[in-house]
């Protein structure tokens, strides 16, 4: 059998990562992997390939950054290509990118099935480029692979087919077990940065709803020069992100009180976050890693996908709108009392599961 897996930015290598490895010790199947180039940058895309042992892309489409449109458009086409001469048995795509979604409407319209992995997320806020993403995406999709009770819910609401939703828990948890212990082995960045560990806030922003308003990135930046100045407060800043500091002219005002570094590899992440006080974040990854590492987390949005989180009390929604309200949400979360001891992301085996549905889907095309 042969997959094809489509992947473009910085999460997906991690979850491909965590799946991938089940998938090339399975016998009878060959997978291929498809880089978007959807991120390029050495630190956004290379140092993943590197550290987390996934073997190079069968093909990188060197598509780079662009509007949604174009970008998206642009990918679509060069995949399309590509499946046109691999024919492939099915396709994987992961979470909620441009690269997600231009994998799936590729594949659906040549009748080729499906998977994708991290299915049925929703913010219910329209605007987010992601929202859009997962949402057609889902609808795209023959095989659904949901990594929360919430998640498959959604997906009940919206009408898919119970049969096409698998319930396998989530593969960035498999991802933290692994390359959490490698990472406690073999990273350095705690003596790199002379950190000790517990001392200090870790901090990641790159949401365009963040990112591309002046007002909440300002907002941001004041409420954690507020807070640096009780606390060290270190930032690895997207690139996105960088650009939008230089833009608004912010960037000298947060490297004043704050600990600006560029993007780390993965192992170097998962130390900062296993050894962090407190994380603040608007990532839906970095979300959930606090929570496998029990690190309380200040999710910095009005809405959050891992819904779970904030119920049992690990995570807290604070809108960036007024630095003040920055200040408050994190300086009250690193006082609060720890979150319910239960986990809803599965046993840390979700690329097994996923791995033996793939294998044992049946393509019924009369059910599409
Ligand atoms: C994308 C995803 C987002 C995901 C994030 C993970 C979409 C719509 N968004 O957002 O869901 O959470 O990746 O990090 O797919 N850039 C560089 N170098 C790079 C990559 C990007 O400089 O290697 C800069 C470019 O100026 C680019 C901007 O970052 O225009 C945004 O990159 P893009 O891939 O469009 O979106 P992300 O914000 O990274
Ligand atoms: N990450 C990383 N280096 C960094 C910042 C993040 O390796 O400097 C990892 C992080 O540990 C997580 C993933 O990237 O596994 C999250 O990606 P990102 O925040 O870019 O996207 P999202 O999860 O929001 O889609």
């Amino acid at each position: 059998m042969k997959l094809i897996a489509i992947v473009g930015a910085r999460p997906q290598f991690i979850k491909a990562a965590a799946v991938s490895r089940v998938l090339r010790a399975t016998p009878g199947v060959q997978e291929m992997l498809v880089h978007t180039g959807q991120h390029y940058d050495e630190n956004m895309s290379e140092v993943f390939f590197r550290e987390l042992e996934i073997p190079e892309p069968d093909y990188n489409l060197g598509i780079g950054s662009g509007s949604h449109g174009a970008q998206t458009g642009r990918m679509l086409e060069s995949i399309e290509e590509v499946l046109f001469k691999e024919k492939p048995d099915r396709v994987i795509v992961y979470g909620d990118t441009n690269s997600t979604l231009a994998g799936a409407l590729a594949a659906v319209k040549l009748h080729i099935p499906v998977a994708h992995i991290e299915a049925g997320l929703r913010s219910f806020n329209q605007r987010m480029p992601e929202e859009v993403n997962r949402v057609l995406t889902d609808h795209s999709s023959d095989l659904l692979f949901a990594p929360t009770q919430v998640a498959l819910e959604n997906l009940l609401r919206e009408g898919i087919a119970e049969e096409r939703i698998h319930l396998v828990g989530d593969v960035m948890y498999d991802a933290a077990l692994y390359y959490g212990e490698k990472a406690r082995r073999e990273s350095r960045v705690l003596e790199r940065l002379e950190l000790k560990p517990k001392s200090y806030v870790l901090v990641t922003i790159h949401r365009a709803e963040n990112t591309d308003d002046s007002l909440r990135l300002r907002a941001i930046v004041e409420g954690l020069r507020e807070v640096g100045k009780n606390v060290p407060v270190v930032f690895p800043v997207h690139p996105r992100t960088r650009k939008a500091l230089e833009r608004y002219r912010l960037l000298e005002v947060a490297e004043a009180r704050l600990r600006l570094i560029d993007p780390v590899g993965y192992l170097d992440m998962v130390m900062l976050e296993q050894n962090a006080r407190l994380i603040a974040t608007d990532s839906g990854g970095v979300q959930k890693e606090a929570f496998f590492y029990r690190v309380p987390c200040v999710t910095l949005r009005e809405e959050t996908e891992w819904l779970e989180l904030v119920d049992l009390g690990w995570n807290k929604l604070v809108s960036p709108i007024m630095p003040e309200g920055v200040v408050e949400g994190i300086l009250n979360s690193l006082y609060a009392p720890r979150g319910i001891e239960e986990n809803p992301y599965g046993d840390g085996n979700s690329g097994e599961l996923i791995a033996k549905c793939l294998f044992n889907f049946q393509v019924d095309l009369s059910n599409t």
